[in-house]
């Protein structure tokens, strides 16, 4: 039995840090685990333009606690009145990465996302001229559409006819939750790659409702039935190149997920890395476990892998039941449990 595995320091191709009091106690933990983060720019205001990424790069790097090595990359927020120019000029300037496109009303704080793709056409062509990335949140908005359904509509509907229009464009489709999604990105050629979250990982729907409603499991794209967590998992552990680790971790003070309608988003900042050893050992493929949260990422993002190593061990250790002081205290996917890695 393998005890103990070294990689490369890991990154983290999809997170939100938030901002203000939140940020300042979210950020240590994805900084303790990942040398670099793709930051989401769902904050409201949402971050739209160049002026917008470097005043929140300079918010995260000044949060920082002191001597930590860590990259924020990141992102703007696509609207129906994005400028083609200024985001071809961020990512010139190495200040944006990549753009985010939430189909307006997809999810949490996405009031100001795409109404139509139509409108955002010259934005996603410059971007495939420049190789720019699109992260995507994929899911149907048209409330007729089933919550659970959502995921592969938006593949046939929206992101299939958008990549035959645009199949230069490079796509990361993000926290995948389908055995649908697995199977497009698996024949999606090399412009298409994929993020999966450790909880999509981990929990079913099922999970949601056991013994009472846990909001604290609600998140977007909601967990689905068993057989897509396991295509979830044999896709993260195959190593192939198109799928890496993107926590999606979102924190949401306690009140607001405990009330009468809960936001979504799960946090998993606190043991993300730990979380996704756990499963790549329960697989018996730790030894892909480097591909999947050090080496596939940067190779998409056309990123030299982190040169630094980490070491996890089997080992067990008790998650904090809460990450954060007073009103804006979260509470940790796997709050009071024992994990069983641990990251050093
Ligand atoms: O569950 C989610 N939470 N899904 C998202 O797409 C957004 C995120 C958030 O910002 O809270
Ligand atoms: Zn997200």
């Amino acid at each position: 039995m393998t005890d103990s595995i070294t990689i490369r320091r890991p990154d983290d191709w999809h997170v939100h840090l938030r901002d203000g009091a939140m940020m300042a106690a979210v950020l240590p933990y994805t900084a303790r685990q990942f040398a670099r983060a793709i930051v989401m720019p769902n904050l409201v205001p949402p971050v739209t333009t160049i002026a917008d990424a470097l005043a929140y790069r300079a918010r995260i790097m000044a949060a920082l606690p002191a001597g930590v090595d860590f990259t924020p990359l990141m992102t703007a927020y696509l609207t129906d009145h994005s400028d083609p120019d200024e985001i071809y000029r961020g990512h010139r300037e190495g200040v944006l990465t990549a753009v985010k496109l939430y189909p307006a009303h997809a999810t949490t704080n996405s009031a100001h996302g795409v109404t139509d793709l139509g409108r955002v056409m010259p934005v996603l062509e410059r971007m495939a001229e420049i190789g720019m990335p699109l992260l995507v949140h994929g899911e149907a908005t048209d409330p007729a559409v089933d919550v659970f359904d959502r995921e592969a509509v938006f593949i046939t509907k929206i992101l299939d006819p958008l990549r035959r229009r645009l199949p230069e464009l490079r796509v990361v489709l993000e926290h995948i939750t389908t055995a649908d999604a697995v199977a497009y990105v698996e024949r999606g050629g090399p412009n298409l790659a994929a993020t999966i979250t450790a909880h999509h990982l981990i929990i079913n729907r099922n999970a949601i409702f056991q013994g009472g409603i846990r909001p604290h499991l609600y998140c977007l794209p909601i967990a689905k039935r068993e057989k897509h967590r396991l295509a979830l998992r044999r896709a993260a552990t195959s190593g192939a190149a198109q799928f890496f680790l993107g926590t999606d971790s979102a924190p949401h003070a306690i009140p607001t997920k405990e009330t009468a309608c809960g936001c979504a988003g799960i946090f998993t900042a606190a043991s993300a890395v730990e979380l996704y050893a756990q499963v790549f050992d329960e697989e018996g493929a730790l030894d892909k476990f480097e591909a999947f949260a050090s080496l596939n990422g940067p190779e998409f993002y056309g990123l030299p892998p982190n040169e630094s190593r980490v070491t996890l061990r089997r080992e067990d250790w008790p998650m904090t039941d809460r990450v954060g002081d007073g009103d804006l205290a979260v509470s940790p996917f796997r709050a009071g449990e024992t994990l069983g890695w641990r990251l050093y």
